[in-house]
């Protein structure tokens, strides 16, 4: 039998689910792999097979499922400390570093994902990567939207030597996409590794204009790689 993504991608998150126990306090998170978790979490409490769950919403998309589901919500001033969060990915290297934000949610997953003890990421095996940005696909920055274009360019310079690109995100009808927060995200296209993540999340962040980034490094505690072959744990 051959499994679609989406088949994949909802085996990691049922696999994730297993792991919430009654009474938690959760982060929910954003995309197609964390809709499977919170649809599952939603499926348990109806059954009684969860109860007293609190759930933090990384997304307005989230949130309104997370309602339609009746998860009871609340958000990150009222629980400062979270005892696990389910999450997708666009990337993960093999040091469990993680590019997130190809949804635009960026800013909210990495507030709730850190604040949490646990963070068990949920992905299908095509987001195993040797290197961040080495899919080809975007690494995210959310960016304010004055002047964008000045902080898109020293975005640009920044990683000129791995021969990046920086574009505005646009939404289906060509308008700048617009986050959560009211910000725009400039996509960093690399054709090279960007080398220490450490050293490149600093620069990214010294800019101002910057509001945050889609590198979560070092912030995933576990890793459910669901692929052909059967799921995969990792622990950091
Ligand atoms: C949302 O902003 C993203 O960080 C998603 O969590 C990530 O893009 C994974 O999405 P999919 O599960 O849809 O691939």
């Amino acid at each position: 039998v051959i499994l679609t993504q989406d088949e994949l991608k909802k085996i990691a998150a049922y696999k994730a689910v297993e792991f919430v126990e009654s009474g938690m306090v959760l982060g929910l998170g954003t995309g197609s792999t964390a809709k499977h978790a919170v649809d599952r979490i939603g499926e348990l409490l109806r059954q009684g097979k969860l109860t007293n769950i609190i759930g933090i919403p990384t997304s307005k998309k989230t949130q309104e499922q997370a309602i339609s589901l009746g998860i009871p919500l609340s958000d990150l001033d009222s629980h400062p400390t979270i005892d696990m969060a389910i999450d997708g990915a666009d990337e993960v290297d093999p040091h469990l570093n993680l590019v997130k934000g190809r949804g635009g949610s960026l800013l909210r997953e990495k507030m709730v994902e850190g604040a949490c003890k646990k963070f068990v990421c949920i992905v299908d095996e095509s987001k195993l990567v040797k290197y961040l940005g080495g899919s080809g696909l975007a690494m995210p920055v959310e960016v304010v939207p004055f002047c964008w274009k000045f902080t898109a360019k020293k975005l640009q310079n920044l990683f000129r030597d791995s021969g990046c690109v920086a574009k505005l995100r646009n939404d289906c009808k060509g308008e700048p996409f617009v986050t959560d927060n009211g910000n725009y995200i400039v996509d960093l296209y690399l054709k090279k590794d960007i080398g220490d993540l450490q050293v490149a999340s600093d620069a990214i962040l010294r800019i101002a204009g910057v509001v945050e980034h889609g590198m979560f490094l070092a912030m995933a505690t576990t890793v459910i790689v669901a692929g052909e072959l059967g799921i995969t744990i990792k622990n950091k």
